[in-house]
């Protein structure tokens, strides 16, 4: 990465996202065994303390280091400056999991330039598994490369989704996956999006859709896909961007390509 990407206090930009993570995620690990605060933002979609506490710490380390860059968060919006760099944070994705104790759930941190997508970071605080990729140098948990998967031949092929916020979206979702169905596809609710889509990089599943996402949800889990050897498209076919709500991430489109025609 650039000379310029270097903190303040010397340190390089993926050093201080991953401290970033897993001090937001020890926060969040510590709170999830604890009787949790919880309120309603909408329908089904709720916030606790600790997405709160998580975003906090991200942006007091990240307003520290790196005092030019601007910020997207999905709690408190955007701080912005005139920088090209832009960090996009999800303190905690998969909040309706965490808030009902469901260990899946995890931090995504992910430093953009411009509308390039540099770096990103998942990491799941229970599980201590830390997802990390920048362009062009590969994908990694905990620090082994992680590609996708290869055809399996077993008969079955996984695919995740999610259902996300939006009434018609849920529904549209549910019917296209009813549509799917079939002897070979078994399907994965995952309650975390941006974990959803880290599974397709290190090839535990094969496919993630979801049709109502946010930039928090998806900017550093499309990076980590692309530099695990696959691909995510929005639903025309381009290459997904952080403003796609629409998405499918696969390993293999040309593999699964029938699969995913009748998905659409
Ligand atoms: C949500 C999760 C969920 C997905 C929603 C997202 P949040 O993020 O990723 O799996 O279906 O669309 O908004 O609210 O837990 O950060
Ligand atoms: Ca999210
Ligand atoms: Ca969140």
């Amino acid at each position: 990465m650039k000379e310029m990407l270097l903190s303040s206090t010397g340190q390089d930009a993926k050093t201080v996202a991953i401290k970033a993570a897993r001090e937001a995620g020890a926060i969040l690990r510590q709170h999830f065994y604890r009787k949790r605060k919880i309120e309603t933002k909408g329908n089904r979609n709720l916030v606790t303390e600790a997405d709160l506490l998580s975003e906090k710490c991200i942006l007091n380390i990240l307003q520290e280091e790196f005092p030019g860059h601007s910020i997207l968060c999905e709690e408190s919006g955007k701080h912005d400056t005139e920088s090209q760099y832009r960090w996009i944070i999800d303190p905690l994705d998969g909040t309706t999991n965490y808030a009902f104790g469901i260990g899946h759930f995890c931090v995504s941190i992910a430093l953009m330039e411009g509308n390039d997508i540099l770096m990103g970071i998942l990491y799941d605080p229970l599980k201590e598994e830390l997802f990390e990729a920048q362009a062009g140098q590969g994908a990694y948990l905990n620090d082994s490369p992680i590609s996708v998967a290869s055809l399996r031949n077993l008969n079955t092929i996984v695919i995740g989704f999610d259902l996300g916020y939006s009434d018609t979206a849920s529904k549209e979702m549910l019917s296209r996956a009813n549509a799917l169905w079939n002897p070979n596809i078994t399907f994965r609710l995952m309650g975390s999006g941006a974990l959803g889509i880290g599974y397709v990089a290190c090839g535990r599943t094969d496919l993630y859709f979801h049709r109502s996402l946010y930039p928090w949800d998806i900017a550093a889990a499309i990076l980590l896909v692309r530099e695990a050897g696959g691909e995510v498209t929005d639903w025309e076919d381009n290459p997904a961007t952080i403003r796609s709500s629409e998405i499918i991430a696969c390993g293999d489109f040309s593999a699964y390509q029938s699969l995913i025609s009748a998905l659409k």
